[in-house]
């Protein structure tokens, strides 16, 4: 996407120097705009325990160049097939809800499988990282496609007023490498002259909606009016949201998926709205190796200072400060599963099924077992 005239992915290699990664730095965002350097394995692992770099997709892309750089650290003394372990477990440690984490690294790892030299580790690892960027740019552009049909049926409905999304979190183009999941539809249907407006949720503790979603949506002029996490369900019952489409994190194969804590409760009220709740994911957010969400997804669960204190900008820095009592006690689960009898259906690069195993399985039989 662009940032005023120059196009961005989320996260590149260095045009100069191959051995360093860039990632525009999310935890800086919207006040600043930087850029950060990926040096090693370390920087990987911190960029993403940090949340310098998040979002189900870009997280996965991360740690795929993240055994690209462990692959540079090998020496004529590495233990190869040690090192590279290691490093994915390592890696694959570093968050533990996005599947997509997993999934990329063990991409990598399987393609390295028949390399020796440390060359052609390098050379094979960068490939893998690339491609998988690639492959994520283009699963937002299919999902860009087949959501945008959801909106043109409510469009005409409305005989074009304005079709009302509200969304969770951030599932835009910088948790997604370009595009995004849950933006790409909106954008198409932008650009093609449907009037819409999202209804961004601010996402405590991180406020990844106020500000990342409303960064993004006001660079592309998607009008969009952000609201405080709670005021969802009086939107639903007041007629003023057409549709929830939020991202996912993983999602099993009988549908059940995972997301920014606080999605249960929007599919909650949507669903005693009637109205239509859907979620936009590449099949990397799947894991076919589960059936029961909510018993079988890790839930983050991240320093409770996140809760206790809201950062933002005063006198042009970024700064925190406590909203509680010094000595108050917090929880910070950083995701919640939505029930798949919750989700009207889930917006994919194959196309829109619903939520069921059976239609999960149409839709991807090369996936199951
Ligand atoms: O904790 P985050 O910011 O990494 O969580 C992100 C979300 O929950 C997104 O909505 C989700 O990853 C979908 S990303 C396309």
């Amino acid at each position: 996407m662009k940032i005023g005239n120059q196009y961005y992915q989320s996260i590149w290699i260095d045009e100069t120097d191959p051995s360093i990664i860039k990632v525009i730095d999310q935890q800086k965002l919207p006040f600043f705009f930087e850029i950060k350097d990926l040096r090693s394995v370390d920087d990987v692992y911190s960029a993403i325990t940090d949340m310098t770099v998040r979002g189900a997709p870009l997280i996965g892309a991360t740690g795929a160049f993240g055994i690209y750089l462990a692959t540079l650290e090998i020496t004529p003394q590495t233990i190869i097939r040690e090192h590279l372990s290691n490093a994915a477990r390592y890696l694959i440690s570093s968050r533990p809800t996005a599947v997509n984490l997993s999934w990329a690294i063990n991409y990598v790892l399987e393609k390295l499988k028949s390399e020796k030299s440390s060359a052609s580790l390098a050379k094979t690892a960068m490939a893998a990282a690339v491609q998988i960027c690639e492959m994520e740019k283009d699963n937002c552009r299919q999902i860009g496609k087949h959501g945008l049909k959801l909106i043109e049926t409510i469009s005409r409905k409305k005989r074009g007023k304005p079709v009302n999304i509200l969304t969770h979190c951030n599932a835009g183009w910088l948790a997604c490498i370009d595009y995004g999941t849950v933006t790409a539809p909106i954008y198409l249907a932008h650009e093609k002259g449907i009037p819409v407006h999202v209804w961004v949720d601010e996402t405590r503790p991180r406020n990844q909606g106020a500000k990342l979603t409303a960064y993004e949506l006001g660079q592309n002029g998607i009008p969009y009016t952000l609201i405080p996490d709670n005021s969802g369900g009086y939107l639903m019952q007041q007629k003023q949201v057409d549709i929830v489409i939020v991202g996912s994190d993983r999602t099993t194969r009988t549908g059940d998926v995972a997301n920014k804590t606080g999605t249960y409760l929007k599919a909650l009220a949507a669903f005693d709205n009637k109205i239509p709740f859907y979620c936009a994911l590449p099949s990397s957010s799947i894991d076919f190796s589960i059936s029961d969400g909510v018993k079988e997804i890790i839930i983050e669960e991240r320093d409770p200072d996140e809760v206790k204190f809201v950062t933002g900008l005063a006198e042009g820095k970024i700064q925190s400060v406590r909203i509680c009592p010094e000595d108050t006690v917090a929880a910070n689960y950083g995701f919640d599963v939505t029930p798949a009898r919750f989700v009207t259906g889930l917006i994919t690069e194959k196309g829109i099924c619903k939520a069921t195993e059976k239609d999960i399985k149409e839709m991807f039989s090369y996936k199951f077992n």
